[in-house]
């Protein structure tokens, strides 16, 4: 769905989808340059970057493997807790693999952060982070992405796979959403 099919969920379009998409391309040119010539495992953060590694996979002119992980962060509402737990773990052992965690927010970044320590116990040869969004102003714990697609202000954002109680996962733009639907 669009954003234009309800305005008055929004306070703001942030990104379009030709727009992600295009900043998705760039990005996958950076990570085709920097893992030439090596084995590459993308591992995509469930649920909210499923439309994120979509896109991204098949911009990549490449072979890749691909891998998903949920893990659920205790709290409630609109903030991270910093206690991760895993839902559900990798089908594959990364021993010596080139790892590139997928993301589409690094927000607080105590996901991401528990996370990585937990991806680099495991004798990952490299990990490193893709975001498509970071919100300097939320960051609680430093976490340094490789790439980034968009650094956005400290709002309540959704679409492209990000979610409010499970809605507008399916929003092909990135939205602020409008105080009045959270509060
Ligand atoms: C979101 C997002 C990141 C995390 C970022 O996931 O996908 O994993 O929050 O927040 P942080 O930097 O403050 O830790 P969420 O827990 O909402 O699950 P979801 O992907 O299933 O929506």
């Amino acid at each position: 769905m669009d954003a234009q099919h309800m305005p008055s969920d929004f306070s703001k379009i942030l990104f379009s989808e030709p727009q992600l998409l295009a900043r998705i391309a760039e990005l996958a040119k950076d990570v085709e340059r920097d893992y030439a010539g090596k084995d590459l495992l993308l591992v995509g953060v469930l649920k909210g970057a499923t439309v994120l590694l979509s896109d991204f996979s098949r911009a990549l002119s490449r072979h890749i493997d691909i891998e998903w992980m949920a893990v659920s962060s205790y709290g409630s509402g609109t903030k991270s807790s910093g206690v991760v737990r895993i839902l559900k773990d990798l089908d594959a052992d990364i021993t010596g693999r080139n790892v590139l965690v997928v993301e589409d927010i690094l927000d607080s970044g105590l996901t991401l952060s528990w996370l990585l320590g937990n991806l680099r116990s495991r004798g990952a040869a490299t990990v490193e982070v893709l975001t498509l969004l970071r919100k300097p102003e939320a960051a609680k714990v430093k976490v340094d992405p490789k790439y980034v697609g968009f650094d956005i202000p400290n709002e309540f954002v959704v679409g492209y796979g990000l979610d409010y109680a499970e809605r507008y996962r399916n929003l092909r733009d990135i939205a602020v959403l409008a105080p009045h639907v959270y509060s």
